[in-house]
């Protein structure tokens, strides 16, 4: 199936509001979306499958440093390549803009995107306590991951 990524741009909110509804625990709204893109060093990309989005990225950088804010795929699109892409393109974006690092958070039991980004070159940098907290249940631990670069290392 033929399939690109395209950078995210304020119009695409409420795109980007429907892959969050689809893709994550928790949705996001397009005003939270628009937000976030009207920040200063936000930036993004959305995988197309024939035309449809599929998987996206958010991610802000600043002072050296970039934060993966979301990322998910359709779950019918999953374990096709879709994130490792999205994030190896983020790198070189992040890259591009002066970062040299990029970090985020995952929550510990969250295996698949614990792996994914072990691919990816991230390691476990800290821990933040009971950082999702549940309606139910005890809060969940999140991971602090990393994923450092050179000035002078090419990205991939
Ligand atoms: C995590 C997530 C983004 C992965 O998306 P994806 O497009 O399926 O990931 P990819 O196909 O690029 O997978 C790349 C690698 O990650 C690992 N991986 C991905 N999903 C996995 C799973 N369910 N189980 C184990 N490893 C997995 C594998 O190593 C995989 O490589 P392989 O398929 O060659 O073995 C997707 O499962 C998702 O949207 N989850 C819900 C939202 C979420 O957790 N976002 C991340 C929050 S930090």
């Amino acid at each position: 199936m033929p399939s690109e990524m395209v950078a995210v741009a304020s119009s695409h909110a409420a795109v980007v509001a429907a892959m969050t509804e689809r893709c994550l625990e928790e949705a996001w709204s397009d005003t939270a979306v628009g937000n976030i893109l009207a920040t200063p060093g936000a930036f993004g990309f959305i995988a197309l499958v024939a035309n449809m989005p599929t998987a996206f990225i958010l991610c802000r950088a600043a002072g050296g440093e970039c934060e993966v804010l979301a990322l998910g795929t359709v779950p019918c699109e999953r374990r096709n390549g879709m994130a490792r892409r999205l994030v190896e393109r983020a790198v070189r974006e992040a890259n591009a803009r002066d970062a040299r690092r990029m970090v985020l958070e995952v929550a510990e039991g969250n295996e698949a995107a614990r792996r994914l980004y072990a691919n990816c070159g991230f390691s476990q940098v800290g821990r933040r306590r009971g950082y999702y907290r549940r309606p139910t249940g005890p809060s969940i631990d999140a991971l602090v991951l990393s994923r450092e670069w050179g000035i002078e290392h090419k990205v991939q």
